[in-house]
This record gives C-alpha cells, structure tokens and sequence, in this order.
C-alpha cells in the first residue's frame, strides 16, 4: 500500500447514466481505499444526495461485484446545485453543499457526469470546493476529452440494433426509421449508422433536406432495392428548423436585458417542444414521397441501459484510477480526460460550456459518404 496521509473523499454520479459508471467509482474507490488507504462515502442520487447530505460509506466490499453491473448504484438526478427544486421552492443549494463538504470533512469531490456536470462541478470550485470529474455520457460529445465512458456501449447496442432492423425492412420492402439518442451531438448515429450500414444517416451537426433523402431512397429503389434504413438522431434537423434554432440560439447570446433573454430562451423551448416526434413525422414524410411503407424504431432507454462493453470498463477502470492519482498529487479543479492510451488533466473551467460536436470533415463524414451513405446534405 503507497503510504499517503488519510484522507476522505465523497464521490457522485450525477446527470443521465451510463454503462461504465460503477466500473468508475470502483475503479476510483479501489485506487483510493486497498492504494491509497482513505476513506469514501457516495452521496446518494446526484446532486440532490449531496445538498441533501444523503450517502452510503463506501468499502471493499461494497465495491465488490459492480464492475459488470449497468445503471450507477449510487443513484443519479439531473438537478442543479444553484437552482434545485426542494419543497416546492428553487432554491441555491451551493452554501448549503459547501457546508455538507465541510460537515463530512471531505479533502476532494469526485463527480462522474457529462456537459451539464462539468458546469455544475465548476459552479462547486468556484464556491471553493476541490472537485473532480470523470467523463461520461453516451453521447461522446464532452469537450476535452477523446472519449468518455458509455459511448462504446451505446454504440454497440445501436448498431445491433440497425442490424436487426435491417432484415425485417428488406423482408417487408419498407423504410425503416431508427432514432438514435444525441439531441445535440451525433457521434452515436454516426458510428452507429455507418457500422450498421444505414443508408442514410441524420445528425444535428449536418441539417437535412427532405428532397436529398427521398431521391437516394429512390434511386435505391429504381436499383431494385424497395428498402432503406435511415438513422435519425434525436437532434437532426431539416434545413428550415435548423435555421430557425440557431437564430433563436443568437437571440439568446446577444440579448441585452435580463427580459429579453428569458423571452429568447423561451422562444427556444418552443422550438424544442415543436421538435419533439420529429422521427414520427420524417417516417410519415418519407412514406408519402417515396410510396414504401415506413416504420419507427426509437431505440430510446435501450441505449443507456445494461452491462458495460470491454472498451468502457476499461476506459472508466483506468479514469477512476488516474482520479485517484490527482487527490493523491491535491491536483483539482480538472476533469480527467482520456488521450490516446493514456489520461490527461484538463481544467474543469476549460471544458464547461462547450461541446464535442462532429466535425463536417471529420474521417467519419467521410468515411460515410465515400461508402454512398446519404447524409441528408
Ligand atoms: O445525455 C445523454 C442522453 O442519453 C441524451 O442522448 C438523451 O437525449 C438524454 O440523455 C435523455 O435523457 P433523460 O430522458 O434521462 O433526461
């Protein structure tokens, strides 16, 4: 055991989960109590456990088994530490959870969550709190880091998936629709769509125009082939909508009073809400156009939920560990990012507020369009 003084450190999951979650908390807790020899509490449900001081001791034993096991056990939530809804009210919680670190006399935070946690975590430093956190989402759209974990699990999972869909849509000679997660970033149906060889693939990054898809389905059709498969992800837009969204989005950014800004954003919830079952309305839209019988699949839940792959537990077993390596070095205010085969510190200040969104010349664009995918374009 590497001799270090004893410290305590309070661990959480917070936002959606992900497979590879647990893979990290053990990967971190082992690191921290059989290497280093501190103690680790996990604060229950997110957020919310640790403004509400609600959470488990975490031991050897209690680490023991979770590797493989989907979901987080510690709970998650998608709440805010300075606008959290408790008894009704909105309330800031940070003063509060300040406190509860202080109570429990915790040296760091360990926070395992993607976009939404990394604003929170840097809300938490800033408020003096010695945070770090671990990437993850299965939308791979984390700013800083190669990959975070989750995202090799949902991919295997949609890809399976389009490959099913494959077969009954040439059987009943019909389009089959399958959205994919990801309202802001397309990783998963790219890599999804082009490993299950969808034919046209739809991503938030690339807006669409109806008429492209339905003359590919077309041609496909004229080529004998009375059957597509198309990967929407939730966010994919058609060119209009998406014009719309982003002068909406500018109204937000530049608006000058504190009225005008919250009449932008509320511009743009009606816009989400509009978007909202737009995979139903392209199946229906591509049914008219082309004459084939088209048909939903919202892989949905499916996608977050179950064993991690090999890839994540090994991506979050060695992030958890390298987590451990920061508390030890009193290294925080930094997300672990992965590089390559190796981990990176990256400041948490550097990597709220942004996303990893597709690059339009990103090799898998490319890779998808020289093999005759349809991007919608
Ligand atoms: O953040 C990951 C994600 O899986 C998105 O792709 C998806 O749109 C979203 O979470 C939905 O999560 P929930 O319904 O749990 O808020």
């Amino acid at each position: 055991m590497t001799v270090s003084a004893t410290k305590r450190v309070g661990i959480l999951t917070a936002g959606g989960d992900a497979p590879g979650l647990n893979a990290a908390i053990r990967g971190f807790g082992k690191s921290a109590i059989s290497e280093f020899g501190w103690e680790l509490i996990g604060f229950r449900d997110g957020i919310r456990g640790l403004a509400e001081n609600r959470f488990i001791t975490l031991d050897s034993d209690s680490l023991a088994g979770i590797l493989t096991v989907g979901g987080t056990i510690l709970g998650t939530s998608r709440d805010k530490p300075h606008k959290m809804e408790l008894d009704g009210e909105i309330r800031d919680m940070v003063p509060t959870i300040v406190d509860n670190v202080e109570k429990n006399q915790l040296d760091g935070l360990i926070m395992l969550g993607g976009g939404g946690t990394a604003k929170n975590a840097l809300r938490l430093a800033d408020a003096g709190i010695n945070v770090i956190t671990l990437p993850k989402t299965i939308d791979n759209d984390i700013w800083g880091t190669d990959s975070s974990f989750g995202f090799a699990t949902a991919l295997e999972i949609a890809t399976e998936a389009i490959d099913r869909l494959h077969s009954t849509a040439h059987s009943h000679h019909r389009i089959i629709v399958a959205e994919v997660m990801g309202h802001k970033a397309g990783w998963l149906a790219l890599g999804a769509g082009i490993a299950g060889g969808a034919d046209v693939i739809l991503i938030p990054e690339i807006p669409y125009s109806m008429e492209s898809i339905t003359d590919m389905i077309k041609e496909r059709m004229k080529s004998g082939r009375n059957f597509s498969v198309v990967a929407v992800a939730e966010g994919a837009m058609e060119l209009d909508e998406a014009a719309a969204f982003q002068a909406a989005q500018t109204l937000v950014k530049d608006a000058k009073t504190p009225e005008t800004k919250a009449q932008a954003k509320r511009h743009v919830a009606s816009l989400e809400a509009g978007h909202r079952e737009n995979t139903l309305r392209l199946a229906h839209k591509l049914e008219e156009a082309t004459g084939l019988e088209s048909r939903v699949s919202i892989l949905g839940y499916m996608q977050r939920g179950g064993t991690p792959c090999a890839v994540d537990r090994l991506l979050a077993t060695r992030l958890g560990a390298a987590a451990a390596d920061l508390v030890a070095a009193g290294k925080y205010g930094y997300m672990v990012a992965a590089r390559g085969e190796g981990v990176e510190p990256v400041r948490i200040s550097d990597v709220a507020g942004k996303l990893k969104l597709v690059p339009t010349d990103h090799s898998w664009v490319a890779a998808a369009r020289e093999v005759g995918t349809a991007l919608g374009d």
